[in-house]
């Protein structure tokens, strides 16, 4: 883990980091008062972000990274580098100052991104007032993580990816009406 400032970044990561913050305000956190946004960016340059989402079944809420990672993945470019965190307390007593840094189920899915990118995910932890930043990689976060690889199956994904795309391309093959609905 390295600490930060906001200014002694790259341009790419401030971007991302203030994108992250951007989303702070799509929080629904009716119950915490806690509000986190998060930004994934991807090996295409491809940007995402999401906020957290809680619930009246407490248990059931969603962390701002599990919107981010669900946003790239949904549109079809989930090749996750670098995550940006950022979150405040909202209520009083109110608090910007304190970084916020992923959950345990959060590191796990970092990490089976990273290993579906083959990459060490780097991940910048931002207090909201963004004076506080901790720049540190998924491995040191998560090590010996369980993942694809204990079952076997690190290099599996990208052949059954394409028998995924087959298997949908066959279906539109067989069903005009649906491929002309989605066209128009
Ligand atoms: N939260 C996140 O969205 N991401 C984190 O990394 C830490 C916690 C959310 C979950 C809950 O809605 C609120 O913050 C308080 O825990």
């Amino acid at each position: 883990m390295e600490r930060r400032t906001f200014g002694e970044l790259a341009t790419p990561n401030q971007r991302l980091i203030k994108i992250a913050r951007a989303a702070v305000m799509n929080a629904y956190a009716p119950y915490s008062g806690f509000a986190v946004g998060a930004a994934v960016r991807t090996r295409t340059g491809g940007i995402y972000s999401g906020a957290n989402l809680e619930n009246a079944a407490y248990g059931v809420g969603m962390c701002a990274e599990v919107g981010a990672i669900t946003a790239a993945n949904s549109a079809g470019d989930y090749e996750i580098t670098t995550i940006a965190v950022v979150g405040l307390k909202f209520t009083s007593p109110k608090d910007a100052t304190r970084v916020v840094t992923p959950c345990g189920r959060c590191r796990q899915l970092i990490f089976e991104a990273g290993e579906i990118t083959r990459a060490d995910v780097t991940i910048f932890s931002c207090s909201g007032d963004l004076a506080e930043i901790r720049q540190s990689t998924i491995s040191e976060m998560l090590p010996e993580a369980f993942g694809p690889a204990n079952l076997g199956l690190r290099e599996i994904w990208p052949t059954l990816r394409a028998e995924l795309a087959r298997s949908v391309q066959d279906l539109e093959a067989v069903d005009a009406d649906v491929s002309i609905a989605l066209e128009r």
